[in-house]
Order: structure tokens, then C-alpha cells, then sequence
């Protein structure tokens, strides 16, 4: 990686998965065809080497969007960047297209992410985790910079970076059950396949999972599939696993123009938006998924078999550990009587919440502005909103659901909204450099 000291980047971008990967390449792209406008920039990710929710890489699952919303072709449909041009250079082109699956594996398209991310790892720095972002305190006050603060995760101490604009895109964060703690037998569904691999699997007689969306649904089928002696209970909120809707009407609000249709909408478009099409996302399950857990469900009562116990409309209440045992309260509803579980290993596939940066921000934290709300008041170009002091950009790649709708978390807009955040930093850079001289060097 080439990191330069003393470099003040045009953009550092905070977090390397799919979303700032793929910002990374529109900057490939446009370093080649558009070099007068070049932006400098450095990517800074915590993990030792590219991975995507790696711990949910279980065996069958696949995309839940489709091969062509992939990191590039929406933005530049001849990019070759593309998935179809990793195909190619995997020699599968053909046999991936004999195949007839707008879906590819997760397996399939980690690989793919992975090929893309070898061709600009020269802008990333991986094993770095970005503890603070603050002003630079010596940059001129009508030119300010960023300072963030980079621990290095193989612990080799910290450094200073210094940026025009961020852009942060850290992800989402895993959320328990209210009062339960992970340990090494309590999990989340993030954790999954690492926590699942310190485990003997003849130990795990008695599992269960909580939840009713895609990764439950995708966890029970694994634990049953490989634990053919153990006892899988899901633990589901809702009577039975409700399904995804990606029918083609619905799936328009992935549609760039129902980013703009939320974000100049009034309260009740929004408000709309999410009553009826929530369940585009959350908390439910893909029909092959479900049709998958039932046919085999089926077949054990077929042969007399209850070796897959599905506890409707349900939620977990708490766990206690009793000696080796973990002791799993279920609760059927607010006041409803409590009744206990043990099991070997709890599984809470109970979701995430949306990434938050305020803690990264700290005191930057207060030049930026809030709706009635207490959310970040963001512009159409995904920078938060700031007081004028604050002339650097503060991009968000997630985290707007508020302000952008239901894609803000996914793979569906990537491309386009990094083609967007370009665009805007370049205007930006342009219109401040009309203003004033520009400060080649930090502090001259
Ligand atoms: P992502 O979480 O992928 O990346 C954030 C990165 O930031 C991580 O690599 C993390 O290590 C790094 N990081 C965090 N804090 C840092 C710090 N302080 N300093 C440096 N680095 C830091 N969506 C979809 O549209 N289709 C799909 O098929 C799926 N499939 C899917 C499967 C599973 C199991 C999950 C949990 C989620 C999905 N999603 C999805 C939704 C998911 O949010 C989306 O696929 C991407 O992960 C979003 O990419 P990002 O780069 O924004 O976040
Ligand atoms: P999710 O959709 O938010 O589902 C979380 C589930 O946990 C909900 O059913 C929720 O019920 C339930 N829950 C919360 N608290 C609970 C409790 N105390 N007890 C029991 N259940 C509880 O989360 P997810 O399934 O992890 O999916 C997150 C994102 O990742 C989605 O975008 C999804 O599509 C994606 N994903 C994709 C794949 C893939 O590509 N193959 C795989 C996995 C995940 P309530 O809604 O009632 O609170």
C-alpha cells in the first residue's frame, strides 16, 4: 500500500467492504478516464485482509440481489470491474450463464469482491482501525483538514492521517437481545462460523436460534443440515418465517429514483415507503429458504421424527448460565409467563442496527446537524450537513435510511452513490478552489 506522511488525501475512506470498494473503483476509473479531475485517496480498513461478513458464509446461501447490481455496472456498464469481467477472468463465463441464476452464491460473489479488491488494494491500508476523527489543529482556518486517528490492529501503535473529505462506511452493528451478553455460548449471528469452529459439534446436542429473518433462517438450516444428532429449536418471533417480498413491483424501491422520491418526499412518503415495504428487508426470509426448512421439517414427521421444533411468536427474554448450561428464557408476549430452554448454544440472529459514526466523530460530532429528530440532517449528495466551519466533507455509505430509504444499508445503489460522492467532492474541490489558493502542503 502506498500511504504517504504528510499527504493530505482528497478522500479517506473509513471502512473497506463492498460500499467504499466500490467508491474505490469509480476513483480507478476515473483516474484513467477523467486524470484532470484525480483525486487522491487512501482507504483504511481494520481487517487484516478484505472479508465480508465472512462468519455468514454458509454453504448454499445466495445473494439477495442480483449479479448485475454488482460494484460497478450501474455506474459504468462497460467497467471492467464488472462481475460479468470477473466471470471472464475466471474462465466461467459461460458456464455461469448455462447456469440461468440471476443469483449467485454468497461463496461466489465474496470471490468476486475479493478479485476486485486485489486490483486497488494499492489504495487501501488494511489492518487499520480509525479510533477518532478530529480537525487538524495547524491547517489554515479557511482550509480545514481532518485528522484521523489509525491504530494499527497488528499492534504497531498509531498514526495520524490527514484528509479533505471522509467517507465513512463502517457498517452495520449487531444488536441482542435487550440484557443478553455474548459469551462462548451465547452468539451472534455475525459471529457465527468462527464461534461455531471452537466448538467439538458432537458437544452440540441442544441448539437454538432466534429470529426470523434471513440469517435464522439461514443458521437453522446449516445447524440441521450438519448436526444430524442435535435437537435445533428456532426461536420465531412471528407463526412461521414471513417471506422476503422481491416481487419486480416491490423491488423498485431499490430503484435510484425512489432514492430521490424518499429524499425529496414529505414525511408521509416516507412514512409510506416503509409501512408497505419494510418487508422488502427486514425480518423476513427468501421462499427458497423457507420451502428448504419445511421440506425437511416434513420429512421428519414423515418418519416420526421431531429433531426440528419450530417455537412460534415467541421472543428471548434473557439467559442464565447454569454450570455448563445455558438457560434461555422464552417469552411469548409483553406479560406472558416465562418458560426455560437449555441448550448447548444459543444463536441470536436478532439483526443489526444502522451504522452510527458519532462515536468516531466526537467533538466533529457538534458542527454537525440534526432533524427534530436527533438524526444527522443529511444532503442529497450523502454528506451530513454542517456548520459553515466546517468545509470538509463528512460522507455517510449507510446510516441514511432516514434520509435516502431502504437501500441505504445494501448492495443495490453502490455504484451509483459512489459515482455520486465523487461527482460531489469534485464540484466541492472546484468551487473552494475558485475561492481561494490552494494549500499544496499541510500547514503551508
Ligand atoms: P460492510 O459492513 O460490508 O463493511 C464495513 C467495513 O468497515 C468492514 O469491513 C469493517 O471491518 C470496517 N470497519 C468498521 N469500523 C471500522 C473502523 N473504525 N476503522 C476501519 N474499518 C472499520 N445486502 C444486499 O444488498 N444484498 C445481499 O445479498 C446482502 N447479503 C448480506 C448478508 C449478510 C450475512 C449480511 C449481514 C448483510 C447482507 N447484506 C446484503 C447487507 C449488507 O449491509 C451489505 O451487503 C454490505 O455489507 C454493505 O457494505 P458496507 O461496505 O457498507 O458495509
Ligand atoms: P433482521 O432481518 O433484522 O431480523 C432479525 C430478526 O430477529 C427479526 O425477526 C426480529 O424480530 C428477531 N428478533 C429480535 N429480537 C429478538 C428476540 N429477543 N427474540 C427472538 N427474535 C428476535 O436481521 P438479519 O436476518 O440478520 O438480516 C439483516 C440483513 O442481512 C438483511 O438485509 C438481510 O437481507 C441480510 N442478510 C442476507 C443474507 C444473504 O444474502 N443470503 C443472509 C443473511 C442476512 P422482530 O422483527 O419482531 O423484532
Amino acid at each position: 500500500m502506498s500511504e504517504s506522511e504528510n499527504a493530505i488525501y482528497d478522500v479517506v475512506g473509513v471502512g473497506f467492504g463492498p460500499s467504499n470498494l466500490s467508491l474505490a473503483i469509480a476513483l480507478e476509473e476515473q483516474r484513467t478516464d477523467c486524470p484532470e479531475n484525480g483525486i487522491s485517496s487512501l482507504f483504511l480498513e481494520r481487517q487484516a485482509a478484505f472479508g465480508w461478513h465472512r462468519n455468514m458464509l454458509l454453504p448454499s446461501t445466495t445473494m439477495q440481489i442480483s449479479f448485475l447490481k454488482d460494484l460497478a455496472t450501474f455506474r459504468n456498464p462497460t467497467s471492467s470491474f464488472s462481475f460479468i469481467s470477473f466471470l471472464h477472468a475466471s474462465g466461467r463465463l459461460l458456464q455461469f450463464v448455462n447456469n440461468q441464476d440471476f443469483f449467485p452464491t454468497r461463496k461466489e460473489f465474496h470471490q468476486y469482491l475479493d478479485w476486485a479488491q486485489a486490483r486497488v488494494a494499492h489504495r487501501v491500508s488494511y489492518g487499520s482501525q480509525v479510533r477518532s476523527i478530529r480537525l487538524a489543529p495547524d491547517a489554515a482556518p479557511e482550509r480545514p483538514v481532518l485528522e484521523l486517528e489509525v491504530a494499527d490492529t497488528g499492534g504497531r501503535g498509531s498514526r495520524t492521517v490527514l484528509a479533505r473529505n471522509v467517507v465513512i462506511s463502517t457498517g452495520l452493528v449487531p444488536s441482542m437481545p435487550e440484557g443478553v451478553s455474548r459469551d462462548e455460548r451465547v452468539w451472534h449471528s455475525s459471529e457465527f462460523l468462527e464461534k461455531y469452529r471452537t466448538m467439538n459439534p458432537r458437544e452440540l446436542r441442544r441448539v437454538a436460534v432466534a429470529g426470523a429473518g434471513q440469517s435464522a433462517a439461514e443458521i437453522v438450516r446449516f445447524l440441521y443440515d450438519e448436526l444430524p444428532h442435535a435437537q435445533v429449536h428456532a426461536i420465531v418471533p412471528a407463526y412461521g418465517y414471513p417471506i422476503s417480498d422481491d416481487s419486480p413491483f416491490a423491488n423498485q424501491v431499490f430503484n435510484p429514483e425512489a432514492v430521490d422520491d424518499y429524499y425529496f418526499g414529505s414525511d408521509r412518503t416516507r412514512d409510506t415507503f416503509w409501512r408497505y415495504h419494510r418487508n422488502t428487508n427486514y425480518s423476513v426470509v427468501d421462499e427458497d429458504v423457507i420451502k428448504a426448512l419445511y421440506q425437511r421439517w416434513y420429512d421428519d414427521e414423515i418418519q416420526g421424527v421431531k429433531r426440528l421444533e419450530f417455537i412460534n411468536l415467541t421472543r428471548v427474554a434473557g439467559v442464565k448460565r447454569v454450570g455448563a448450561e445455558t438457560r434461555v428464557s422464552l417469552q411469548e408476549g409483553p406479560g406472558a409467563e416465562i418458560r426455560e430452554l437449555n441448550v448447548d448454544a444459543l444463536v441470536c440472529a436478532t439483526g443489526y442496527a444502522a451504522m452510527n459514526p458519532s462515536s468516531l466523530l466526537g467533538d466533529l460530532d457538534r458542527l454537525c446537524l440534526r432533524d427534530d429528530s436527533g438524526r444527522y440532517r443529511m444532503e442529497r449528495d450523502y454528506r451530513i450537513a454542517t456548520t459553515p466551519e466546517l468545509g470538509c466533507g463528512i460522507y455517510l455509505q449507510g446510516g441514511t435510511e432516514h434520509s435516502h430509504g431502504l437501500a441505504s444499508s445494501l448492495l443495490s445503489n453502490i455504484a451509483l452513490r459512489s459515482g455520486e460522492i465523487i461527482d460531489s467532492i469534485v464540484a466541492r474541490r472546484t468551487e473552494q478552489d475558485a475561492q481561494g489558493p490552494v494549500l499544496a502542503e499541510f500547514g503551508g
